[in-house]
């Protein structure tokens, strides 16, 4: 009569095969355990990377923010003869992770009539591509250098021009103090809407 030997498993019989059995449930158990536990060590982590992500991205969600007001001039310092005049926006810009402290970042033409407290104030930035407007005193009008579009003094279009809408107005109020700010907003180019860029 043969007898059972080796590792072969048709030839485990009684406690040889249970013993068998019994290796293979423990190696399945310990697998499923090593399994598990990768699982839960990676689930621990997501936490903490979601949290760095989140302030890693912050900047960019912070560079899209709602519009702030500017300090842009002492009203005294914009003739009352409804001439607009120009000056700079001065803000601290970030540019995704970088911070730039106090500069430019654009210009408005700012008017008022004599005597008023009330001041209007429109972006120098051209609704055509974005070129810089001027403003030409000799012929009373703004005028964009790079493709001639020309604007009334009150911002209104003059045609022909290839600009799409009139200049942009922005929201603008003096202070007690006398300062004028202005909400400082930035406006697609090239579409008759008047919509913030975001
Ligand atoms: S950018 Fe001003 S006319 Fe084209």
């Amino acid at each position: 009569m043969a007898r059972p030997h080796g590792n072969d498993p048709a030839a485990l019989t009684g406690h040889g095969a249970a013993n068998h059995r019994a290796a293979g449930g423990e190696s399945r158990r310990d697998l499923l355990a090593k399994v598990l536990a990768v699982a839960c060590g990676g689930l621990a982590t997501l936490p903490p990377v979601a949290a760095g992500l989140w302030a890693f991205l912050d900047p960019l969600r912070r560079t899209r923010g709602a519009a702030s007001f500017l300090s842009v001039a002492d009203l005294a310092a914009i003739p009352d003869d409804g001439m607009p005049r120009q000056f700079p926006v001065i803000a601290d810009r970030v540019d995704a992770w970088t911070g730039f402290a106090a500069e430019p970042v654009g210009a408005v033409y700012l008017s008022r009539e004599k005597g008023s407290r009330e001041v209007r104030a429109l972006s120098a930035t051209c609704p055509h591509a974005g070129c810089f407007i001027d403003l030409e005193k000799a012929t009373q009008c703004f005028r964009c250098p790079c493709h001639n579009s020309s604007f009334t003094l009150e911002g209104g279009i003059v045609n022909p021009s290839p600009s799409p809408r009139a200049m942009d107005e922005l929201e603008c109020r003096v202070g007690a103090n006398g300062q004028v700010e202005v909400k400082w907003q930035k406006f697609r180019a090239g579409v008759a809407e008047k919509v913030v860029q975001g």
